[in-house]
Formats: structure tokens, sequence, C-alpha cells
């Protein structure tokens, strides 16, 4: 055998992943734990070690490091929350972090990660594949706030858990003919605050896409709602515009009307997956594991007109996504 060949040999023995890691990061999301039982369960299937991190890459900079077997993803696709637990970590954001996580993936004989999370978690593992770890991402967030993909894995709970405690609050809204202030998630996007707007037949949606509203105009509004016959006027909140109590007391003094504010909260961020996150998810974390099978790496799955499909790391993430334009403007005139 030349020299060449020797190398080229030792070169592809190198690169041959054997172990797979998995870990959720950022913020919890109904259907991770589909992904997850989807990643060891096809990962064992096609011969891979599989590793379970605990508590996002906290744990993994901490070796909090588990072998997972087809058993223990047993009794879990239909669980909220993930099991693997998730956490915020500061030191990822550092060199010397990101550094000791990859030596940790190294000294755990851990060739690929799958990340589980939102933009944030795909950044670190951006600097991951940087330092040699084959990593792919898996859109995980119940704010659907991920450049490229028009899906994220709990985003359908978490809009439907929503949607179903705002039709509560408007029964009794429309009983007391007041109006209702309801705050959902979303510290920097709209989608869940857009999309109950619509599914909930919301006057007004206020979004951090469209910061500027304007407070005389919405008082205004709620007035000739009032004169037109309205029995109820319900505002969808945004969390990124927030200040939802004060705004009901201004609302109410400003119009004479009662107006009471709700803030849904965490519950929109747990629950069991609805049908779709489970499907769904299930698919990209066996999708994960095939790129793997299939030498793509560094990688985040996502699913674009109608298909599961995979791009670059890097590209994924210079992506942008705007929300959509023509949606708000037709809830407005929905709400009519
Ligand atoms: P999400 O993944 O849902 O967007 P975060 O933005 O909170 O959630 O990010 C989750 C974690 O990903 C952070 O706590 C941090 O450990 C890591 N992370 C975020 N941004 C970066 C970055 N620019 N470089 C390295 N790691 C990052
Ligand atoms: O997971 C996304 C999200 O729910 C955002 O909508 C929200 O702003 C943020 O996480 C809140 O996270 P936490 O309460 O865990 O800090």
């Amino acid at each position: 055998m030349t020299e060449a060949k020797r190398r080229e040999l030792m070169d592809e023995i190198e690169d041959q992943i054997r172990t797979i890691g998995v870990l959720t990061s950022g913020g919890d999301a109904p259907g991770m734990n589909a992904a997850i039982r989807a990643v060891v369960r096809t990962g064992l299937s096609k011969g891979f070690k599989v590793r379970g991190i605990r508590r996002g890459y906290h744990g993994l900079l901490k070796e909090e490091i588990i072998d997972l077997s087809a058993r223990d993803v047993s009794d879990t696709i239909q669980r909220g929350g993930t099991i693997l637990q998730t956490a915020r970590c500061q030191s990822m954001r550092t060199e010397e972090g990101q550094q000791k996580a990859a030596a940790i993936c190294k000294k755990y004989g851990i060739d690929a990660l799958v990340v589980i999370g939102g933009d944030g978690s795909f950044a670190g593992a951006q600097k991951l594949a940087n330092l040699g770890v084959k990593v792919i991402g898996l859109p995980g967030t119940i704010d659907l706030d991920i450049a490229c993909t028009d899906y994220t894995i709990g985003f359908d709970t978490a809009v439907n858990t929503a949607m179903e405690a705002i039709d509560k609050v408007r029964d009794t809204s429309t009983s007391h003919e007041r109006c209702s202030i309801i705050e959902v998630m979303g510290r920097d996007a709209g989608y869940l605050a857009l999309w109950c707007g619509i599914a909930n037949g919301a006057e007004r949606i206020l979004m951090p896409e469209e910061h500027d509203y304007d407070e005389a105009a919405l008082v205004e509004d709620i007035m000739e709602c009032k004169r037109r016959g309205k029995k109820n006027y319900i505002i969808i909140n945004a969390e990124g515009i927030g200040d939802t109590m004060n705004m009901a007391k201004r609302l109410e003094e400003a119009t004479g009307i009662e107006t009471r504010a709700t803030i849904i909260g965490h519950m929109q961020r747990g629950g069991s997956p609805t049908c779709k996150d489970r499907v769904y998810a299930s698919t990209m974390g066996a999708m994960a594991v095939e790129l793997l099978a299939n030498g793509k790496y560094n990688r985040v799955v996502g699913y674009s007109n109608g298909e599961f499909v995979d791009y670059d790391i890097n590209e994924a993430l210079s992506m942008k996504k705007h929300i959509s334009n023509f949606q708000y403007d037709i809830s407005k005139m929905l709400a009519i």
C-alpha cells in the first residue's frame, strides 16, 4: 500500500462517526422528546452508539453525559418538556467555553452532536463545527423564529395551547362586554401573537416586529368597535411588547370600557405535543441521523415548501425571516 493510500484510509477511519451525542438547549418545546427518541432509535438501528447530554451546553461543559438505549426513550413521545433537561449557558458564548466543549466531545468519543434548539443553540453548534465536531441542528422553539424553516418543533402545540386559553378568555370577555388584553410568549418574535390573533379573531395584534403601535389609535378603534356593536375587544399582545397590566389600566381609563389583562405565560411551553409536533419532530430526528449516516454534517434540518430539507449551518444562520405583512393586514380586515 502506498503512503498516500494509507493516509487516505486513516483519514476515512478518523472521519467515521461511531457515536452520536444529542442535547436540547435554550427554551424547551413540546416535541423535543419525540426528536430525542427518533435520534436515539434511528441511531441505534443504524449501528451508532448514542449518548445524551443533559442540560444543554451547560451539561456538556459539566460532562453530564449518559448512554442512551432504546428503552431509555420509551414512553416519552407524548410528553412535553425535554427528558434531557435544557439550560442556557453563558460560558458557551466564550471561546474558552467552546474549546472546552469541543474537547469534552472528543474525550467522550462524541463524533457528531445533534443540537435541538433555536438560533442561539445553532450559533453554539456552529462554533463547535468550526472546532471539528460534526453537528446537526434541529429547530426546536415555540417561537417559530428560525429563518431556514417554516416549521419549528413545539410551535404547533404552543399555538394551540394559547388559542384554547384565549377562547376561554373570550367567553367571559363577551359576557361582560369587556376589552381583554392577552399576552402570549415571544420576546423577539410575533408568530404566536399573529397566529393566535387570526385563529382567535382578535381585533388587534401587537408584535415586536411592529413595535411602533399607536395607543391613541388603539383607543379610538376600541370605541369605534363598541359603536359598531361589538360585544368585546380582544388584543393579543406579544411578550416582547409587554407592559400588559399597565396597558389594560391605561386603556380602561381612556375608553371607559372595563379592561382585563391575562398573561398566559409558561403554560404555552408545556403540555403533550400535538400530532403534528410528534410526527415532524420524529421525522427531523430520524433525518438528522440519516444525514450523518450518509456522511453529511454541519447541517440544519428544516421544513420548507412542504418538504423536509437541510441546509449548511452557516447558510442557515445567515438567512433572514420576516413576519408576513399579508397575514398581519388580513388579521385587521377579518376583525371588522
Ligand atoms: P435558543 O437556542 O432557543 O435561541 P438561546 O438564544 O437562549 O436559545 O441560546 C441557547 C444557548 O445557546 C445559550 O445559552 C448559549 O449557551 C448558546 N449560544 C447562544 N448564542 C451563542 C453564540 N453566539 N455562540 C455560542 N453559543 C451560543
Ligand atoms: O422558548 C422561547 C421563549 O418561550 C420565548 O418566547 C420567551 O421570550 C422566552 O423563551 C422565555 O424564556 P424563559 O422564561 O425560559 O427565560
